[in-house]
């Protein structure tokens, strides 16, 4: 029996991967971080030089690459071609190049198909911009996940922080800013809430609470997949 997918979308610092990566531990499902795969790609192109507006070539340099996502207690990890890169993927530069091959139509096949494939029995929490509206259309649950962009661009600044780099919160802002317009205004799939999707607007929500609530949907609604 094909079990429980659950697609969860929305702007950056709306807490997804958090929150993601919580609910499948709870219901006992695989978490798999899309935003990541892009992020390892844009990392790969920028570390050897390849021209992140060479679409063929970046294309190519995504069929080639042996990409792995694996989850442990502190979070999902990154591996390229058997190195991990989990770390080095959430740094400003990478950050502010991603949105330039997530516009990229023949990239994004590329990577939703390894998404498809994990997803293909079910049995997933995903998260990303694309998921309930393309990657996983099927999903038993979606959930579009928001929050003001003043509480996005604090909570990112206070990870930043915590990860060690410096970073400046107006500056942040304005970058969360413009990745958001840019992924909503992309001509491939570009973020849009599902029509069936639930909205959760997580401002001033702990994590705490937006996890229950969404665990509380899955299992009302659906069963818990448990
Ligand atoms: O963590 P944050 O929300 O900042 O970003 P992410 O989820 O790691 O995604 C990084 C970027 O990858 C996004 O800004 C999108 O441009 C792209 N992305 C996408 O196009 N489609 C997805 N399913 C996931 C991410
Ligand atoms: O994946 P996405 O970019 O949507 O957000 P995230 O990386 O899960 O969350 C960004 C930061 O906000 C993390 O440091 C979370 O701990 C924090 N967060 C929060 O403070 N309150 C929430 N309700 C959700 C996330």
């Amino acid at each position: 029996m094909k079990q429980l997918s659950v697609a969860i979308d929305g702007p950056a610092g709306a807490g997804k991967s958090t929150v993601a990566r919580q609910v499948a531990k709870q219901l006992g499902l695989t978490y798999v971080d899309t935003g990541a795969m892009y992020r390892a790609i844009t990392w790969k192109a920028l570390t050897n030089g390849v021209d992140l507006t060479h679409e063929d070539a970046i294309t190519q340099m995504a069929k080639n690459t042996d990409l792995r996502l694996s989850m442990d207690v502190k979070g999902s990890d990154v591996w390229v071609d058997g190195t991990t890169v989990s770390e080095e993927i959430r740094s400003p530069e990478v950050t502010s190049n991603v949105s330039t091959i997530a516009g990229q139509s023949k990239v994004r096949e590329v990577l939703v198909d390894k998404q498809r494939e994990m997803g293909r029995r079910g049995g997933v929490v995903m998260d990303g911009r694309d998921i309930g509206t393309h990657v996983l259309p099927d999903a038993e649950v979606k959930i579009f996940l928001t929050a003001s962009i003043e509480e996005r661009a604090r909570r990112r600044y206070q990870e930043m922080v915590r990860r060690g780099f410096k970073v400046d919160l107006e500056q942040l802002k304005k970058e969360i800013g413009l990745r958001d317009e840019k992924d909503k205004n992309r001509e491939h799939s570009p973020l849009r809430p599902a029509e069936d999707a639930i909205h959760l607007d997580t401002t001033g929500l702990s994590i705490n609470d937006v996890i229950g609530r969404i665990l509380q949907y899955c299992r009302t609604n659906v069963g818990s997949g448990e």
